[in-house]
């Protein structure tokens, strides 16, 4: 069975357009794909091990081809493991200070360790580990919008997450946006538009993901 892991990015509960975007999503997934298996992390929610001192030297262990202390790394591989145990991905994404919120940025630092969604040459560099995989991202600002100027701000969160999914080895991206949400008179149509894509996205996520197997 397909197992979809839900990666809720927005602390906002119900009044969270990124997270109404994402259920409008999974409804059209689940009825297009009826056996599936929908794994929900909330970051806000469920907060993961701290990623501190004992993370970072287990990492630099791991780069430097030596054991790494047994209790930090345990904590990398238990996330990791929940993480890589998907096959299919979906994200909220609100656009936080022009970047993603931090919890978000918590797991990326948590799970990206070599040998478990990196491999490194050095003479090729990086090479993604998470292949055959597939995500889909809800991306929301309230100010920042496409092609609206630089005294709207800057996308860093999309330009970011997209890159370290395919840093992962996450190639096949499908993306929503809402933006903006707030500083804008057409919020109503531009969340109906959004919507509607994701209902039409959500549909033929799985098929276009086997057709492209
Ligand atoms: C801490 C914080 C920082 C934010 N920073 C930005 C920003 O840099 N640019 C922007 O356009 N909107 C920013 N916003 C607004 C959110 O991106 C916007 O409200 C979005 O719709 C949130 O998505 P959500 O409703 O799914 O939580 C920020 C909101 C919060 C709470």
């Amino acid at each position: 069975m397909t197992k979809l892991l839900y990666v809720v990015g927005s602390p906002r509960g119900e009044n969270s357009e990124s997270t109404s975007i994402a259920g409008t999503f999974l409804e059209a997934y689940r009825e297009a794909n009826p056996p599936v298996e929908v794994d929900t992390l909330d970051l806000w929610r469920e907060p993961l091990p701290v990623y501190g001192p004992a993370g970072v030297e287990a990492k630099m262990s791991v780069f430097a081809g030596e054991e790494p202390q047994a209790d930090a790394w345990g904590d990398v591989l238990r996330v990791f493991e929940r993480f890589n145990a998907a096959d299919r991905y979906l994200f909220t994404v609100p656009m936080w200070n022009h970047g993603v919120p931090w919890p978000l940025k918590h797991l990326i630092d948590t799970i990206s360790q070599p040998g478990l969604i990196f491999g490194f040459d050095p003479e090729k560099g990086y090479s993604g580990l998470l292949t055959d995989k597939k995500a889909a991202v809800i991306y929301t600002s309230g100010v920042y919008g496409p092609g609206r100027g630089r005294a709207f701000g800057t996308d860093f969160h999309s330009t970011y997450f997209n890159d370290w999914l395919r840093f992962a080895g996450i190639e096949d991206v499908t993306e929503v946006r809402f933006q903006p949400t707030i500083a804008t008179a057409d919020a109503n149509a531009l969340r109906e538009a959004a919507h509607a894509e994701a209902r039409r996205l959500g549909a033929r996520f799985e098929s276009s993901a086997l057709a492209a197997a």
